[in-house]
């Protein structure tokens, strides 16, 4: 998994303005060198993503934060040092580092430092910051293998990491510090409740604000698939009633919920961290067995269950064709 000349290829690519695909904890990443703009160019390209939506900024240390971040309030200190190496992206005021090419024109950057083998020794060998989007093309499910990158991106990146599978599953958290209260902008791999007990306050969850967080158009996260969200006990009546119209229907839940027959299931762990896990294998799975709609039990909103709401949520919203 840590093959050494891999790294050293990994990171001679990205020094000659390259583009790879890396695993951390969270989804695999579609990485650039984060002060070369032309290979971040390619990684918008490559992902097929409007050029004004902000990138995350990896890091190989928190001691790294105050070349890409200025005015950084202590809450971001304590967090970093709670949750760092790990799956919380940090948004603070920019310093002239972030480029407009990876901040979208905003005055504030993104940054986290992940936490997998491979993404730190590709960080620590480069020695700066990797620009790194989520490696799926805009708008679709993303990446947990390596294999779901070869599938979403072929042979458009230089060098693909297989770093095995995420143990997280989905997205870091974003936590905006750059402007009075702390707020979270994305639900994700760190639970709230987390966050609450090192800032000792609430922290309110802000998914519609005025910055350009992708995450948060209603088209995101989808798979083909049509989905609608039920409470776990309507799940069985609902796919019986569509099965009878014709319907190819799958449920997304619990192995404890009974299905009509011919109703197959995408199961989905009870434990929040589990659901979290596996959300995106399962999303991929139900794509693959050509379902007309995905009925998905949503979790309760607790710990990582908040994430895997809201991903079924953004999965669930109407699509805007285009985006
Ligand atoms: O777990 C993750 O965060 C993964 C792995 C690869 O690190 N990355 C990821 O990147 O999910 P991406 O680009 O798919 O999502 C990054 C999110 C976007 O919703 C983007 O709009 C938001 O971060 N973002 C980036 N910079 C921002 C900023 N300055 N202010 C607010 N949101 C920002
Ligand atoms: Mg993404």
């Amino acid at each position: 998994m840590l093959n050494p000349d891999r790294i050293d290829r990994a990171v001679e690519i990205l020094r000659h303005g390259g583009v790879i695909a890396l695993p951390t904890e969270t989804v695999y990443g579609l990485a650039a060198n984060a002060e070369d703009e032309l290979a971040v160019r390619r990684v918008f390209a490559i992902k097929g993503r409007p050029a004004t939506h902000p990138l995350i900024v990896h890091l190989p240390q928190a001691e790294a934060l105050p070349d890409w971040a200025q005015a950084i309030p202590p809450e971001a200190w304590a967090l970093a040092a709670a949750f760092w190496p790990g799956p919380l992206t940090l948004v603070l005021r920019r310093t002239a580092r972030a480029t407009d090419a990876v901040t979208g024109g905003q005055d504030t950057v993104a940054l986290r430092v992940p936490q997998h083998p491979v993404a730190l020794a590709v960080l620590s060998a480069l020695g700066g910051g990797l620009a790194a989007p989520s490696a799926n093309r805009f708008g679709r499910v993303s990446p947990t293998t390596a294999g779901h990158v070869r599938e979403d991106l072929g042979d458009d990146v230089d060098l693909l990491l297989d770093g095995g599978p995420c143990t997280v599953g989905v997205e870091s958290t974003i936590v905006d510090l750059s402007a009075g209260e702390p707020a979270i902008l994305r639900p994700g791999g760190l639970a709230a409740e987390e966050l609450e007990r090192v800032l000792g306050r609430p922290v309110p969850v802000r998914t519609a604000s005025s910055v350009r967080v992708s995450g948060s158009l209603a088209s995101h996260y989808a798979p083909r698939a049509g989905v609608t969200l039920v409470e776990p006990p309507e799940a069985s009546a609902r796919a019986q009633a569509l099965l009878g119209q014709g319907v190819r229907v799958g449920v997304l839940g619990p192995a404890t919920l009974a299905l009509p027959p011919g109703v197959p299931r995408f199961e989905l762990p009870e434990d929040p961290a589990g659901a979290a896990h596996d959300l995106y294998l399962r999303l991929r799975e139900a794509d693959l067995a050509g379902l007309d709609l995905l009925l998905a039990c949503l979790p309760p909103a607790q710990g990582l269950g908040l994430a895997v709401r809201d991903r079924l949520a953004r999965a669930a919203a109407p699509r805007t064709p285009g985006t």
